[in-house]
């Protein structure tokens, strides 16, 4: 197994708080891994960070082998990471098509010269992003919108729309940014066979997640945070049961957490 993301010792303070305080992980190529903590400990500054969305006082992140860091969020997109927001993005008068066609062109190759004189590269990039756009739309279960407007999708539709403008330019892992906040509860498993089938298609994610039971369900490896510290890492089975992560993500007391442990043995 090779990492796509490996992230190094990544500080960050702000006016004294320290919000990252020397996290260091990596994320497997192919995988779904979940960032999870408490409230305040460090999950979207990390990702920010990450991102090139915050500038890190100190450590590395590495993107398939390439240092990366510091560097402004789109040349790091660029790069092959892309990320989703906590609120959608998505341009409500234009079809899905659209949406995603438009994703596309932002890192497309052709030039304005190439668009003009509809040249051939132009119009096999057009075709090639067309091909990709049909893809995605199937594997997020939403084909039979593809030239509907983006406006008649529900809230976690339009997240995965969203998700589908990020995967458009063939990025290396997309970190998403709590995919399921705000989503009705009814429609969070659609979320969740979305992400596994794009996964089982190969593509890589980072999840960032208050929903424990979401993250658990759907992701090989997890990562806890706590204060800005990497509390534990591990399988989503080991997390669930670990003592500490049941202590500090949940608030349990001691007495709680072993009662807890005693109904899962
Ligand atoms: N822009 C900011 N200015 C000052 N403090 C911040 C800022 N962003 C985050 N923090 C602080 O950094 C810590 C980590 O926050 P955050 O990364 O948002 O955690 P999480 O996403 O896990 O809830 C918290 O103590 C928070 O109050
Ligand atoms: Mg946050």
């Amino acid at each position: 197994m090779t990492a796509i993301l490996s992230v190094a010792g990544l500080r960050k303070s702000y006016a004294g708080v320290h919000a990252l305080d020397g996290v260091t992980f990596e994320v497997e190529g192919g995988s779904i891994t979940g960032l999870i903590g408490p409230n305040g400990s460090g999950k979207s500054t990390a990702i920010d960070c990450i991102s090139g969305f915050q500038r890190l006082d100190a450590g590395t992140v590495t993107l398939a082998g390439s240092d990366v860091t510091g560097r402004p969020a789109h040349r790091i997109a660029r790069a092959g990471l892309m990320r989703t927001f906590q609120t959608v993005r998505v341009y409500d008068r234009l079809s899905l098509a659209d949406n995603l066609a438009i994703a596309a062109q932002q890192f497309d190759p052709a030039t304005w010269a190439d668009e003009f004189l509809r040249t051939r590269r132009y119009r096999q990039a057009v075709e090639a992003s067309e091909r990709r756009a049909r893809e995605l739309v199937e594997l997020i279960g939403l084909e039979r919108y593809y030239g509907a407007e983006a406006g008649i999708l529900s809230y976690g539709q339009k997240k995965l729309v969203a998700l589908a403008a990020a995967l458009m330019p063939h990025p290396k892992i997309v970190v998403l940014d709590e995919p399921v906040a705000g989503v009705n509860p009814s429609r969070i498993r659609e979320i969740e066979v979305a992400l596994q089938q794009l996964n089982e298609a190969g593509e890589t994610f980072l999840i960032v997640e208050h929903n424990v039971e979401f993250i658990t369900t759907l992701c090989h490896r997890v990562i806890v945070l706590e204060q800005g510290r990497k509390l534990t890492e591990g399988t989503a089975a080991e997390i669930h049961t670990d003592p500490r992560v049941l202590e500090a993500y949940l608030g349990m007391t001691p007495e709680m957490v072993e009662a807890e442990m005693r109904g899962a043995a």
